[in-house]
Parts: structure tokens; sequence; C-alpha cells
């Protein structure tokens, strides 16, 4: 469920017509609503019920300080998986034993600043990699606490280019070699070995592979117990998916997805820690556009958007599909008309959507691509030289600018041009 309905005609955001920011901050641009961002928080938080856990946001789903501190105000801890984000989730008013740091090349500079800055854990994902947390632990007098990620080794049934958990996959130590590099871990000085983490991948739609996957860490803890290791922390990765086509079946509810672990997990007695990014930002967001021109091609209709691939990669990068829908209300049994939906960018790749049905629409008209709060925004770019696309935050019938598009001019005149030219 989310905050974005049509009332009297319009496309709202919570209280606020779609078409009334567009006329203010102009196309394209994000919009995000509170009260979704907040709903599918508490969802996790209150699946989880009962058990000790955190919350942590993955926030490279949507990392704008507005949204996190939306969620840090309800308790959420934060997922950072670079030195950049850290000190995002930090000027955010993250406290750092609500952030854990996952990644696969945390670098010695990234450690060093969340060492001194405060860390919840650390994620570690190869043992050179902690031989450095060693290091700079050791040299700034602390001990760094640890998981280690595993990898599971369990097909996660997602798109290839965001499985994680099969071991031709770059990420974690193999789970079969996890009581070695334990032991390895525990003889050194510099490192606090806290429990397990394992992430498998990311818009999981079904529970089994979870499950493969937790039963493994389950084993694994008990394993380590028998080592002589205080495994009392069990991080579980995000990864649980969202409907992005309104026609599909769901993908499982957090309220299910939590029943599943606390049945897998519940009897080890460990503090759980999961990290949803997609779940929580994805249906509370959407990109907003206005079409510039239809084209008539030889055999279909192009509707040409203000919006391009540099604003939204998800469709050209994973053959992702998002509903597109027009922000004015189609007139009830109106007939549909197919369109290849595409941005201005000079690539084929530029395309959103081929032989799309949806309500006829005119040059000046806006669209909106729902579920397109996670991951969009985040990995916008400047391609084309098109100006990073503005996001906007709503909280009933209020909305704040929370990215400014920039001019041309600023963009512009960040180059800087070498004494010699
Ligand atoms: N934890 C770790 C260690 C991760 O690598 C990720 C996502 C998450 C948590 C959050 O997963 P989520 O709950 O959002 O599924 N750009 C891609 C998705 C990349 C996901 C990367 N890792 C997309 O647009 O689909």
């Amino acid at each position: 469920m989310d905050h974005f309905l049509y009332q009297d005609g319009a496309l709202c955001a919570e209280d606020v017509p779609v078409a009334e920011i567009a006329a203010q901050v102009g196309t394209p641009f994000y919009c995000y609503s509170t009260a979704t961002l907040e709903r599918h928080f508490r969802l996790f938080d209150e699946a989880l019920d009962g058990t000790d856990h955190l919350v942590c946001y993955a926030m490279k789903a949507a990392s704008n300080q507005a949204i996190l501190k939306t969620l840090a105000a309800l308790g959420a801890g934060m997922d950072v998986v670079s030195g950049g984000e850290y000190a995002r989730a930090k000027a955010a008013g993250v406290p750092g034993e609500r952030i854990v740091f996952s990644g696969v090349g945390k670098t010695h500079e990234e450690i060093h600043a969340a060492l001194s800055g405060g860390i919840r854990q650390f994620n570690v994902e190869s043992e050179p990699e902690m031989a450095v947390i060693n290091e700079v632990a050791l040299s700034l007098g602390m001990r760094a606490p640890i998981t280690v990620r595993v990898n599971p080794n369990v097909d996660a049934k997602t798109h290839a280019k965001i499985a994680t958990g099969k071991s031709e996959n770059k990420f974690g130590i193999p789970i079969s070699r996890a009581r070695e590099v334990y032991a390895h871990a525990a003889s050194l000085p510099g490192i606090e070995v806290v429990g397990i983490d394992v992430h498998i991948g990311s818009q999981l739609t079904q529970l089994e592979p979870f499950k493969l996957a937790y039963e493994k860490v389950a084993e694994l803890t008990e394993a380590l117990r028998a080592d002589g290791h205080d495994i009392r922390r069990l991080d579980l990765g995000g990864g649980l998916g969202i409907p992005y086509e309104r026609s599909n079946t769901a993908p499982p509810l957090p309220v299910e997805y939590g029943q599943m672990v606390k049945e897998t997990l519940g009897h080890l007695g460990c503090e759980i820690e999961i990290e949803p990014g997609r779940l929580i930002a994805g249906n509370a967001g959407i990109m907003v556009s206005k079409v510039i021109y239809v084209k008539e091609g030889e055999d279909r209709q192009f509707m040409i958007l203000d919006g391009a691939m540099n604003d939204l990669i998800r469709p050209a990068m994973y053959e992702a599909h998002h509903d597109i829908v027009p922000v004015q209300e189609p007139e009830p049994g109106a007939a549909p008309t197919t369109y290849d939906i595409v941005g201005p960018v000079c690539e084929t790749g530029d395309t959103f959507a081929k032989g799309r049905a949806m309500p006829t629409v005119a040059p000046g008209d806006l669209v909106a691509f729902r579920s397109a709060g996670a991951y969009g925004a985040v990995m916008a770019s400047e391609y084309n030289t098109r100006p990073l696309i503005p996001e906007v935050l709503v909280h009933g019938d209020q909305f704040a600018v929370i990215r400014p598009r920039p001019t041309f001019e600023e963009m512009i005149n960040r180059d800087t041009i070498p004494e010699w030219l």
C-alpha cells in the first residue's frame, strides 16, 4: 500500500496534487511520501515484535538526509556501504551505534572514519579486509565489533545482477570456510566477534531462498558457539521484494518474513538485524515526468518524456518494469493506446517500456513512474549534461524540495580547467 492515489481526478502524493509540485519544481523529479516510508518501516519493525531487533535501513536505496531523518526518528538504524553513506547517516543525526557497515571493499580510510565516529559493527567480507580492520582498530586502541558475511550458496531466484548469495558471486566468505575464518578472527586482538551476517540478494519474491540461507546460519551459529565464539547478533540482510506490477502476484509480506525469521532463528536467542532498502523506499516514491512529444513510428507510437535513463536507470539496467500512470486520472473506460515509452537520451537503451498499453496522453501531460523510490534518485547521473534530478518529500498537505535541481551554471562550473588550456 502507498499514498499515491487519485483524488478528484488528480494523482496526489498524500494530500498534495502531484501537478502542483510539478508546477513549482518543474519536471522530471522524484517525489516521496513520508506516510509510506513510515508505514513500511513500521511493518518490518512490527514483524519482528517480541524479538530483540534493529531494522537497519539499507540507505543505498534512497539516501537523502530527509528520508534518513524520517526513518531515524522512528528508531531505524542504517546499513551503509561507503564512507560517503556513513558520513551522510551521521549528518542526518543517526548515532554510530545504530550504523552497520557492509560492502565488499571497505578502505582503510573508511574503516578509520567509522571506528573514530562510532559504529555498531562491520560486516566483514574477506580475510584481507579483516586484517585491515584489526590494524586500524589497534592503531586507535580499540576493538572493532564485527560479523563475518557468509555466502550460503543459495539461489535467490532474482535478477542475475542483484543476486549475491551464490558461490560465484563476489560477496562474503564461503560458509564452508566460516569456522576457520572465525577462529582466525578470534585470534586478532583488534577484532571483537559479535555475530554472523548474510545477504543473498535483492527483489526476492519468495521466502524459500531466505529460509534456506537462514537455516544454514542457524546451523553455523550452533557450530560457532560450540567453538567458543559469542554469537549474539544475526544480521539477515535485506532483499524482500516489492510488487512492481499491480497485475502480478505480490511478494510475501514483512509479517510473513518476520514469522519465518522467528521460526528459523528464534530459538537461538540472538539479537536480529535486518537491512531492508527497497521495501521501505520503493513504493514510497514516484518519478514524475512530462510528455514532450508523441511521435508516429512506422509501426508504433513513441511517447517521448523529459525523464530519461540517467534519471531512472532500472529499466535499462535490469529490464525492470515500472507501472507508468497519467497524473490526470483517465476517464473510466477510455480506450488505451500502446506506446514505446522513451527518454530523450541518445541511446536506444533509453527506453522505459515497449508496447505498453496505457491511457492516451498528449504533449504537456504528466506521467508518474510508480515504485521508483528505491534505486531511483540514488542511481541518477548527469549523463548528457542533464541536471541531476531533484527530490521532493511530501508530508500530509505539505511538500519540500529535499534536493534542488542544479542549474546549468552549477553543473558546468564544477569542471576545472587546467592551466595549460
Ligand atoms: N544489505 C546489503 C548488504 C545489500 O547489498 C543490499 C542491496 C541491501 C541490504 C538492501 O537490499 P533491498 O532490501 O533493497 O533489496 N540497484 C538494484 C538493487 C541493488 C541492491 C544492492 N544491495 C535495483 O535497482 O534493483
